[in-house]
């Protein structure tokens, strides 16, 4: 695999202050799609695309793109969390945007090399890790609207803490009743980045109204309720783990999946079903409904202590992390970071 290391370095951010996203590495991943075959990956520079202003991407959206973390172990090994997982459910995705197939195995190995060449980049603190974007678009030059033929699929990495500006806190959620994200037969469980367009109006009225994120509802009866902008959503309603069964508009998270596994291991009563917005208010006004919280790569377990539905603001339990929510975040951090036994076989090491 070709690797050309960079001349100039860039200086570290201070990884006490990360939050989300916003000091990409050194170098990045790219490989491109022609004439019906994947080229060779190659590990270049971080730096600009240049992109034809009728590149196909910035108009019509063919576009995806995933999201999966690198560890630091406390005996400096390195590991990802289930990366076999994100590239199936990018393959998913490109099916459902006609995009070509990734050879997951290549492109692994590929990621594997990036992240040995970005070990530096790796912070070890508590609640930090290297965040993976993997993303794909079409680059055909052409402005007719059809699945293209040219693709380009890259790798970008950066060193992150919590995906939400308090950290830990509990978010506060805006349970949104007019716009919809994604319908049955839409794109919905694809992580398509239209998907993500779509939801940013929910997301910008929730901030307005001082909430974290909106949580959407079903797109037909806008009554069941589907999941948050960047995680899956849980609800501890008595002694009972419930959240939204796969529907096919949702996205099948894999930290959702790491989080039903863990609980059922655990020996937790776990439901995944249909659940109305009626029951979670009916809940939370008979004192049923104890815990609430997303799972997500970035958000990983985010504890929700408020939520508002047509103007009603409900507190949950006592507005804190509740008890399986800060079970499950320190078993599955302890997992990824290598502080607690995997017998999941979800953890692994590149070095
Ligand atoms: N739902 C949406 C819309 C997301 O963007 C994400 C993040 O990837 C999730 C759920 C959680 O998925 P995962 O746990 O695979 O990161
Ligand atoms: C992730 O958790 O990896 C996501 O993709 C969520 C968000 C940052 C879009």
């Amino acid at each position: 695999m070709k690797i050309t290391l960079t001349k100039t370095k860039k200086v570290k951010p201070d990884y006490g202050k990360l939050g989300f996203g916003k000091y990409m590495s050194d170098h990045m991943l790219v490989m491109d799609y022609a004439d019906g075959a994947w080229g060779d990956a190659e590990i270049i520079p971080y730096g600009d695309f240049n992109i034809d202003p009728a590149t196909q991407i910035l108009h019509y959206g063919q576009g995806i793109f995933e999201g999966l973390k690198a560890y630091k172990t406390h005996d400096g090994k390195i590991t990802l969390f289930r990366p076999r997982d994100n590239f199936i459910r990018m393959n998913n995705s490109a099916n459902r945007l006609c995009m070509p197939a990734l050879d997951i195995d290549k492109v692994l190995d590929a990621l594997y090399e990036l992240v040995k060449v970005e070990e530096d980049w790796i912070p070890t603190a508590e609640g930090t890790s290297l965040y993976i974007r993997p993303a794909m678009y079409c680059s055909n030059v052409f402005l007719g609207v059809k699945s293209g033929t040219k693709y380009r699929f890259f790798i970008a990495v950066c060193p992150v803490g919590a995906y939400y500006e308090n950290g830990l806190a509990p978010t506060k959620i805006f349970i949104e009743d007019f716009y919809t994200r994604s319908s049955i037969g839409g794109t919905g469980e694809a992580k398509c980045i239209g998907n993500y367009a779509a939801s940013l109006i929910g997301q910008e009225k929730a901030h307005k109204l001082g909430y974290d994120q909106a949580l959407w509802l079903d797109a037909k009866d806008k009554k069941y309720i589907e999941e948050v902008g960047a995680m899956n959503i849980f609800f501890v309603i008595g002694d009972t783990v419930v959240t939204p069964a796969l529907s096919g508009s949702i996205l099948p998270g894999i930290t959702r999946d790491s989080a039903l596994k863990v609980l059922k291991k655990n020996g937790y009563k776990v439901e995944e079903r249909k659940i109305s917005v009626d029951e979670l208010v009916a809940a939370q006004n008979s004192g049923e409904l104890r815990e609430m919280f997303g799972t997500g790569t970035a958000a990983v377990i985010s504890p929700v202590g408020e939520f508002t539905y047509k103007d009603e603001k409900y507190t949950v339990g006592n507005g804190q992390m509740g008890k399986i929510t800060g079970f499950l975040y320190d078993t599955i951090t302890g997992i990824q970071k290598g502080k607690i036994e995997d017998t999941f076989g979800w953890v692994i090491k590149i070095k």
